[in-house]
């Protein structure tokens, strides 16, 4: 089966083979990445330009050196850099990059659905790497071949997610690409961070406790408060949200024996998440970090249309 689409918006609009078909290549990827010279001539000649409207560590870094692992020519905008500053519109700003011909545009932006708006205008490839609230694509494939990764499939695992979800882009990925392919989720967070008709998103159960969610969980997802995305205050401190919905040492005890703690990053230690959990033996944060180059690689070898390049 070939991969049939031009852009990569969401994992809603991929079918479960087309996950497992990004995840497959993303594990040979892994075998590029192991190597002493890290680079193959598959996107030689092709030009990626890294978007990004909102901060980011990990995916910006990752597209940018798994275009170069690729041999793609990269560039990087940033808002803080570009004319974005004296008020240019996405549009402009996008028909400015256009006429310079790139093949495919890594673009992250705080508005829900700007990818969408981007990817019906223009005729090169339009990867999402955060689009506001609604999805975040590239994070959930990695999170997925880190768990198939350990535990050899999918299907059946039960996945607990916790926290923010209703500003969380990674929740929302998560939730469309593991129902697809059979995981069972479980959500736990205050109430005023679960949003109305989730179960939309796919088949998740929604507990009223952190303990419910964990109850021989097989992976624990932990996530920040996007308090960035908050209009208006839904919890009362930190230290309360920490207290019912932290992940420490006790709670896991209640997961899977063999649990995997994952944590999109970037973390806020002490909140959500106690650093002993965080750097235990359960812990498995760094190899999400670790395998999103692989799954970044895979996502611009689909979107090039999957071909070795011709001499
Ligand atoms: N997980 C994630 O999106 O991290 P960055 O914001 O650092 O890219």
């Amino acid at each position: 089966m070939g991969f049939k689409h031009k852009d990569i918006l969401g994992l809603q609009d991929l079918s479960g083979e087309e996950i497992y078909l990004l995840l497959n290549t993303a594990e040979n990827m892994k075998e590029i990445n192991s190597r002493e010279i890290k680079k193959v001539p598959t996107l030689r000649g092709k030009t990626i330009v890294n978007l990004f409207f909102e901060p980011s560590t990990r995916t910006r870094t990752s597209f940018e050196l798994a275009a170069k692992r690729l041999s793609a020519d990269t560039i990087n905008i940033s808002a803080s850099t570009s004319a974005v500053q004296k008020g240019e519109t996405l549009s402009d700003t996008a028909r400015n990059i256009l006429a310079m011909k790139p093949d495919i545009i890594v673009m992250r932006h705080s508005i829900s659905g700007a990818h969408h708006y981007l990817a019906k205008r223009v005729s090169c490839s339009i990867v999402n790497a955060g689009d506001g609230a609604h999805e975040h694509p590239s994070q959930a494939l990695l999170d997925m071949l880190t768990m198939r990764e350990r535990f050899g499939r999918l299907a059946g695992l039960k996945v607990a997610i916790v926290g923010d979800i209703t500003h969380s882009r990674v929740a929302r990925s998560n939730i469309c690409g593991l129902t697809k392919v059979g995981a069972k989720i479980y959500l736990a967070g205050p109430p005023t961070m679960i949003p109305q008709g989730v179960e939309r998103l796919g088949a998740v159960t929604v507990c009223k406790t952190i303990q419910e969610a964990l109850d021989g969980a097989d992976v624990v997802m932990m996530l920040r408060i996007q308090l960035e995305r908050q209009g208006k205050t839904l919890m009362p401190t930190l230290r309360e949200y920490s207290r019912y919905f932290g992940l420490n040492r006790d709670l896991l005890g209640l997961a899977s024996p063999d649990v995997m703690v994952m944590h999109p990053g970037p973390m806020n230690r002490g909140v959500e998440i106690s650093s002993d959990v965080a750097d235990g033996p359960n812990s498995y944060i760094l190899q999400q970090v670790e395998n999103g180059v692989a799954v970044r690689m895979s996502m611009l070898y689909h979107v090039s249309g999957g071909e070795l390049p011709t001499e």
